[in-house]
């Protein structure tokens, strides 16, 4: 059974990645402190990928027939709403790489946003959008959710942008039940599509037991 059920029960809006053989090796190997540098980006890689292309499932598409080379009709589907993807740097910019590589040309915005290491709150330094981004969903992206302080801010910037808050679906590798309560309370009607759903959060606002900072060693600056 998943984890934290009466948690998902609560807010609907919230996906956990479907737990398989490969999705918890994955876990295992980007979990484990011992894990090289190289390999934890690697393994991060595999895993936001699974984690964009859930985020993209959910979409608006419209019905497209096409002729297939034997003459004959198929009823698929194409995508009919414009995208933008944005990552909440720095680390979301980790997953900036995993949509652009499904979506070529996808459009990019940043929002640059640091936690205070002292007190967890977060601090808004940048924002740069696309000019009608408020005629696009928006896959907001961010691998760690914990206090949600960060994903708030940046969700903030968005409305203030005209972004409707049904359009924006928040893409996250792990949180746990502090983040997603803040999150999904503050803005029920965003989608949320999340890796894990860790344990709890310690004293220093870290998720348990968490992956560490994850910016510092997917970029190797720890
Ligand atoms: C991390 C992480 C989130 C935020 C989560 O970023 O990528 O943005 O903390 O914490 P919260 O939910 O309590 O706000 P950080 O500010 O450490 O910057 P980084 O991207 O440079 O690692
Ligand atoms: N940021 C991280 O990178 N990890 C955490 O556990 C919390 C915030
Ligand atoms: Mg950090």
């Amino acid at each position: 059974m998943a984890k934290h059920p009466e948690l998902l029960a609560k807010y609907p809006n919230v996906e956990v990645l479907p737990s398989n053989g490969q999705v918890r090796c994955l876990f295992a190997s980007i979990r484990n402190s011992e894990t090289s540098r190289r390999k934890f980006v690697f393994d991060s890689d595999r895993l936001i990928t699974m984690l964009v292309e859930a985020a993209l499932a959910k979409l608006p598409y419209k019905e497209r027939t096409v002729k297939t080379p034997m003459g004959l009709e198929y009823v698929g589907a194409e995508f009919c709403s414009k995208l933008v993807g944005v990552p909440i740097v720095r680390a979301g910019e980790s997953m900036e790489k995993a949509l652009s590589n499904i979506i070529q040309e996808v459009r990019i915005g940043k929002i640059l946003i640091q936690r205070d290491e002292e007190t967890a709150l977060p601090v808004l330094i940048y924002e740069k959008m696309p000019r009608d981004i408020a005629n696009r969903h928006v896959l907001l992206l961010d691998p760690m959710l914990a206090t949600g302080g960060s994903a708030m801010a940046a969700v903030k910037v968005l409305l203030d942008h005209g972004v409707k808050e049904d359009h924006i679906i928040f893409v996250n590798l792990i949180s746990c039940p502090e983040g997603i309560d803040a999150f999904c309370g503050a803005f029920p009607q965003i989608r949320v599509v999340t890796g894990e759903i860790d344990d709890c959060l310690d004293e220093r606002k870290y998720i348990c037991p968490g992956i560490g900072d994850f910016g510092d060693r997917y970029f190797g600056t720890d």
